[in-house]
């Protein structure tokens, strides 16, 4: 529980973006502010504190996430232009991806737009639960099956998606593969080189601990993607063609310098804590939740509902009242943030069978505690008895 404006707030809408940052967050993004320039555009002190920045920053997410080169990691605003870079980068016309039904929008709507300009999409529908299986993914390749392109975890019923597996499978047939992390950055371990992931995008402000408008986009070296958006990079500017070399490649006009410093700090703080620690803790209050919720009378829980098979996104629904209706009520009476409707996945919804209505997420942090999820167990239990 945290003082915010003038009354606590339970934050369970980390899904969405973690709150609150780690202090070092915030003094990163000050300092960054007072003491930093434009990277990679000029040679004096305080353009050089960016590069520094950048340089370092890369640097962590390239370890973190296991690719060699530091250069392979592209700077984004979100996981959302992540996602079109590598999508709109790799797919051309007459090329066949397959993907699935718990995608969030920011892989569906690019899919649809590749769709009408000639890709070809597969869309395979996720059991129940959320799952999705290797050999389902293993019957769809095709001959021009380029890409497989999956989410590590579902944002709306936290379910963790076999992406080694999928891997695999991908690497067998000569197929890339795309994962969304949104969910997982931070909370799971990701090693591209063991799952064989050729292309990562990552939020830089959910889990990361970053504050918004940060994201990354790692992709394995040797495989070509092609810009999205070309400009300025600070590097060949006696030529107008875009630089061929990554990050360049991918990486036009001025970073979010200042944010970027930020994600460092997050990182910096995740890896302080250990991300089985991170796990752990909030495989604690994810249980919590999930018991507590069940055992509510008109109240139903939705997905796996094992903490092993999930990360800390729990959905449920409370009979006969609009979700809307649960979480205003949530936020106005008890101050705690939840997020009410189809959250940007509606294929999703329509797996678990909620796409008429929609659920409340609650969304756990590593900043929650289990007093946290007591209190949102008990308002839960008022609102039932009141208006269930
Ligand atoms: C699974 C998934 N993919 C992509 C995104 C988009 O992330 P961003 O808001 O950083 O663009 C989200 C955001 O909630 C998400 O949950």
């Amino acid at each position: 529980m945290r003082e915010t404006f003038d009354r606590k707030i339970i934050y369970l809408d980390n899904a969405a973006t973690s709150w609150p940052k780690p202090e070092a967050v915030y003094e990163a993004v000050d300092h960054a502010m007072r003491y930093s320039g434009n990277a990679s555009r000029s040679g004096h002190r305080l353009a050089l504190e960016a590069d520094r920045l950048l340089y370092q920053t890369r640097k962590l997410l390239a370890s973190f996430f296991n690719v060699q080169d530091p250069a392979q990691v592209v700077f984004t605003k979100n996981c959302t232009e992540a996602l079109n870079v590598a999508l709109k980068g790799l797919l051309k016309v007459g090329d066949h991806v397959i993907t699935t039904s718990m995608e969030h929008n920011s892989v569906l709507r690019p899919l649809s737009r590749l769709q009408r300009s000639g890709v070809e999409v597969t869309v395979l529908q996720a059991n129940k639960e959320g799952y999705v299986t290797p050999k389902q993914i293993a019957e769809a390749i095709r001959g021009n099956t380029k890409l497989i392109a999956v989410t590590h975890a579902s944002n709306v019923v936290g379910t963790i998606m076999p992406v080694a597996d999928i891997g695999k499978v991908a690497h067998d047939h000569g197929v890339l593969f795309l994962v969304d992390a949104a969910q997982t950055a931070g909370v799971l371990p990701i090693d591209m080189e063991q799952c064989f992931i050729d292309v990562l995008c990552v939020p830089g402000h959910k889990s990361l601990m970053g504050p918004s408008g940060t994201g990354a986009l790692l992709v394995r070296e040797g495989i070509v993607v092609e810009p999205l958006i070309e400009g300025g990079t600070g590097s060949l500017s006696e030529s107008i063609e875009q630089p061929s070399f990554m990050p360049d490649r991918l990486e036009s006009g001025t970073l979010n310098v200042v944010g970027i410093a930020g994600l460092k700090a997050g990182l910096e703080f995740i890896m302080g804590k250990g991300l089985s620690n991170i796990r752990q803790h909030e495989q604690k209050l994810t249980k919590m939740l999930l018991e507590g919720l069940s055992e509510l009378d008109n109240v139903t829980v939705y997905g796996p509902k094992d903490v092993e098979r999930m990360v800390g996104v729990v959905s449920a629904v409370v009979k006969g009242v609009d979700p809307a209706r649960v979480s205003a009520l949530l936020d106005q009476e008890y101050g705690i943030a939840t997020r009410p409707g189809l959250h940007c996945a509606p294929l999703a919804h329509k797996s678990i069978g909620t796409f008429e209505t929609g659920t409340v997420r609650f969304s756990v942090g590593f900043f929650n505690t289990l007093e946290d999820i007591e209190e949102t167990i008990r308002a839960m239990k008022h609102i039932v008895k009141e208006y269930g």
